[in-house]
């Protein structure tokens, strides 16, 4: 098989017209690459209609001479949201899902060899589409556009159309479908495992087969060749897995028999003027900050399923991915409903070779109970993956569960109250249970947002986490979310941004960002250390500084002003105790030196501290009650103190 990127040299009209799929077809185009997004969008506070178009895409190449008695295919890896493929005039395809991949057989409809090709493909971006996730609000921007990669395969008639691999331990099973010109020849189909860098095995394989795991990512690659009965090679597919074992139960979330605390962000696939449309790199980037710089083990593909480099890069680096189909709390009509049926049938077929990935989500994130609905999706989900559970993210309590697990998000957390509920408040279900999502709109932080705003965004993230920590029947949780996101206008701060992200949109860090970073193992990470405020007292009503937390992984931080020694805090001090690394709270800026520096006596710099951290911390006008109850005889203090002295 021979794979042909067609990724630049596009024609671009935002405008569809049905000439335009025509050869003889000589209008004004703009000439675009791939991912491409239909506008450029501002970085905030623009209406959602700026993107939303019918529009069409334009490309010719030649028939080769080496594709003669070939297969030829098409596939587009992610158009928003509905796409056409024409070619040379003639409509030939219709695909319904902006976050799914399809594939269209150009065989019968190319030109003779030499002759060129005109590919057409009408993109609609229009939110009036009846498909997921339209047909009522939905909290992020949808985008428009032809955002994933565009390549042909040149195929032999007869071919390895999928392998899936199933893995048990170190044991394994090949799916091998064909796709058979003709059924009564006989074909013989090998598989060969290699390591996946592409080194073949000395000895026998099996013997030395490693587990997949987000601290040990060991990758495999499957050589499966198709021969025909003279022996003679027609085809072959290289399928890249991990051997893993997956249970989920009551009990929480076990990877090769062992226990994993599910520690994890949802991810939208959106940045700053291109939307969705961001290549390889990028995808990889996003990965990479989720595993290395927020040292999380898991993220979720909210509200769909996401680029195929992003899910590479986390079966390479070992992050667990929840992956589920797209939409958002609204349930259409039956037409509509087939249709995610169908995504179902997608996700699942697309990226079952995944080792990341450990639960299909098979409902509309936080739509309503529909058995009949979900039985459907669940059953599709199982039929086409016997290998992993199904979950379904509903803001519904005790509602039916119809799958393995019950992911609910969890917004129960306003403040003050407990970081989370416990899973019998939510689910009388014996399976297993993990939290969704938590945060979010619960709490929204710009990174210009003042300091106290900050602080309290970071201790929110970490109040939940210590709560989740702390129950064993909660097998782990998503946090909402990785990164803030343009939104609709029902959503967001009035600026059609959501700042919901531990990251800003340009994926730079709030302070809640060390909260999670500061989660991971100083031996293998190197330490982390944050502090909560610059100390700039402009950041604060009436300069009162409040608290300031350290966060950090260090078994200990000592804390100097100007070369002084102040105070060494361990994590011991920290008021999360179920967290390995929980922020430590300043409670001294002053150590010793009222006695070192201005000769105060030890008994009376005691309660002076106090006072001095008090003022600082309250202002002097707010003050609480019991600072004048404990130092009823402040006044004496002072005396006794300063002026005596
Ligand atoms: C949830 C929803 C997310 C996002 C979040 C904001 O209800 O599933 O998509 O809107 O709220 O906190």
């Amino acid at each position: 098989m021979t794979r042909i990127y067609l990724n630049n040299g596009w024609l671009y009209s935002p405008e569809f017209k049905a000439e335009m799929t025509k050869s003889d077809y000589t209008g004004n185009f703009e000439i675009v690459r791939i991912p491409h997004s239909f506008t450029v969008t501002p970085f905030n506070a623009f209406s959602t209609d700026i993107y939303q178009k019918n529009a069409l895409y334009r490309k010719t190449f030649k028939t080769e001479a080496s594709w003669n008695e070939k297969k030829i295919f098409l596939t587009i890896d992610g158009a928003a949201h509905e796409s056409e493929v024409f070619l040379n005039g003639k409509s030939l395809a219709v695909h319904k899902c902006g976050y799914t991949a399809f594939t269209v057989d150009l065989t019968n409809s190319l030109n003779p060899t030499d002759c060129e090709n005109v590919l057409a493909i009408r993109v609609d971006s229009r939110e009036s589409l009846n498909q997921p996730p339209f047909g009522y609000v939905v909290d992020y921007m949808t985008y428009g556009g032809i955002y994933r990669d565009v390549y042909i395969d040149v195929k032999n008639p007869t071919f390895i159309e999928d392998v899936f691999i199933k893995t048990y331990g170190t044991e394994y099973t090949a799916d091998v479908k064909l796709s058979c010109e003709n059924r009564q020849s006989p074909y013989k189909v090998s598989n060969k495992l290699i390591s996946a860098k592409n080194v073949p095995f000395t000895t026998d394989p099996e013997k030395e087969i490693k587990l997949w795991s987000p601290d040990e990512p060991y990758l495999y690659t499957l050589i499966t060749e198709l021969s025909d009965e003279s022996g003679n090679l027609i085809d072959s597919k290289e399928t890249r897995f991990g051997f893993r074992d997956i249970r989920y139960d009551e009990s929480g979330f076990y990877l090769n028999g062992k226990k994993i605390k599910i520690r994890g962000l949802n991810r939208h696939q959106a940045w700053p003027y291109v939307g969705y449309a961001m290549p390889k790199n990028m995808q990889i980037e996003d990965a990479d900050i989720l595993k290395y710089e927020l040292g999380l083990n898991e993220v979720r593909t909210s509200h769909y399923p996401q680029s195929h480099y992003f899910l590479d890069r986390c079966d390479e680096i070992g992050l667990l991915v929840f992956t589920e189909i797209p939409g958002w709390q609204h349930i259409g009509n039956a037409e509509w409903k087939d249709l995610a049926v169908q995504n179902v049938r997608e996700m699942v077929l697309q990226y079952r070779n995944h080792p990341s990935i450990f639960i299909w989500g098979v409902r509309i994130n936080e739509s309503m109970d529909d058995d009949e609905f979900y039985t459907r999706t669940n059953a599709l989900a199982h039929e086409l993956d016997p290998s992993r559970p199904t979950g379904g993210v509903r803001f519904l309590r005790h509602s039916n569960l119809l799958e393995d697990v019950y992911t609910f998000n969890d917004f129960s957390f306003y403040g003050t109250n407990d970081g989370c509920l416990p899973k019998k408040k939510v689910t009388k279900t014996r399976k297993g249970y993990m939290i969704t999502e938590y945060n979010g709109h619960m709490f929204p932080t710009k990174t210009f947002d003042n300091e106290p705003h900050r602080t309290e965004h970071a201790l929110r993230h970490a109040k939940v986490l210590d709560a989740v920590a702390g129950h064993e029947e909660i097998s782990g949780s998503s946090g909402w979310c990785m990164t803030d996101y343009n939104t609709h206008k029902d959503f967001g701060s009035g600026d059609y941004i959501c700042y919901h992200g531990v990251l800003d949109m340009f994926r730079n860090p709030k302070v809640a960002a060390f909260v999670y970073q500061s989660q991971q193992d100083s031996k293998v990470v190197g330490d982390v250390l944050s502090i909560t405020s610059s100390m700039d007292i402009g950041e604060h009503a009436g300069g009162a500084r409040g608290d300031v937390y350290i966060i950090t992984n260090a078994e200990s931080v000592k804390m100097y002003v100007n070369n002084i020694f102040i105070k060494e805090y361990t994590v011991a001090q920290s008021p999360f105790k179920n967290l390995s690394h929980g922020p430590i709270l300043i409670d001294d800026y002053i150590g010793h030196r009222l006695v070192d520096e201005d000769g105060i006596k030890e008994k009376h710099s005691v309660p002076m501290k106090d006072m001095l951290f008090a003022l600082q911390k309250y202002g002097v006008d707010k003050l609480p009650f019991f600072i004048y109850i404990l130092y009823m005889d402040i006044k004496e203090v002072f005396r006794n103190a300063i002026l005596l002295q």
